[in-house]
């Protein structure tokens, strides 16, 4: 059975008291949890709040990472420092950083060897822009997406998530309907299927982001192969996001 994981990707927002404070609730709430919580806070700040979680079930993500160990890359932040700061995963390809800073699926790829070699989970994310879908491409771009996974082997898949995460519908508001996540994730997970066999199609997690909020979570975590949240503007707020997390411990005892 897949463990629902619940993920807060916090982009580049909440200074650092507003980011202690919440991670204080969370901590504070899930000493254990029955699904499993994440929080990806902005680079500064990894440290401050790994230390407010730590002896909770909540741990601790980077947004980012660049694939090279060490070096003179400006800016940049190693998988070898994600975990030195006391990361155990790491989100990867989200779709702000393919468009906004124009991250391709070759790079994307590197940055996903580079993750699970440092033994980072890995959550890579996926997802059609609206135009791509209304031109019947979604699983083509997809497919594509997918190839972020072009260094990985079956074994590393087991630290390996996938985040369908529709582009139009992040930060919209707009949610994609029930149906049509649990189409793409069907799709993702025939596609895994193709690419490394059933058993681990079966074993791997597909998260659904994009406008998740306390009012949809558990619908949408009900579908068969949405197996967790990557949570954005929800996430920054504790009662939003414990929302979300206790639709994710409903959903997983009905799983059970
Ligand atoms: P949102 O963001 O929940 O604010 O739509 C999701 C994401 O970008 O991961």
């Amino acid at each position: 059975m897949r463990q629902i994981l619940v993920a807060g990707n916090w982009k580049m927002n909440l200074l650092g008291t507003a980011g202690t404070a919440l991670t204080d609730g969370l901590s504070a709430k899930y000493p254990t949890s029955s699904v499993e919580i994440l929080v990806c806070p902005p680079a500064p700040y990894l440290a401050s709040v790994h230390a407010k979680v730590s002896g909770s079930a909540v741990r601790v993500g980077g947004q980012n990472l660049y694939f090279a160990p060490q070096g003179a890359f400006t800016g940049e932040v190693s998988g070898d420092m994600l975990r030195d700061v006391g990361c155990s995963s790491v989100l990867v390809g989200h779709s702000e950083r393919r468009q906004c800073f124009g991250e391709t699926d070759e790079l994307l790829a590197k940055k996903v060897a580079a993750a699970l070699q440092h033994g980072l989970q890995v959550v890579l994310c996926v997802g059609e822009l609206l135009a791509e879908r209304q031109s019947d491409q979604t699983e083509a771009v997809l497919k594509k997406q997918l190839t972020g996974l072009s260094q990985v082997t079956a074994e590393q898949m087991a630290n390996v998530v996938i985040a369908y995460e529709p582009v139009w519908a992040i930060g919209t508001g707009v949610t994609a309907s029930t149906e049509q996540a649990q189409q793409a994730h069907a799709f993702l997970r025939g596609e895994l299927k193709t690419l490394y066999g059933e058993q681990v199609a079966v074993a791997t997690r597909i998260l659904y982001g994009g406008s998740v909020k306390a009012d949809n979570a558990l619908e949408l975590l009900s579908q068969p192969d949405v197996d967790g949240a990557l949570v954005g503007g929800a996430s920054l707020k504790a009662d939003s996001f414990i929302a979300i997390i206790e639709a994710g411990i409903q959903a997983m005892s009905r799983r059970a």
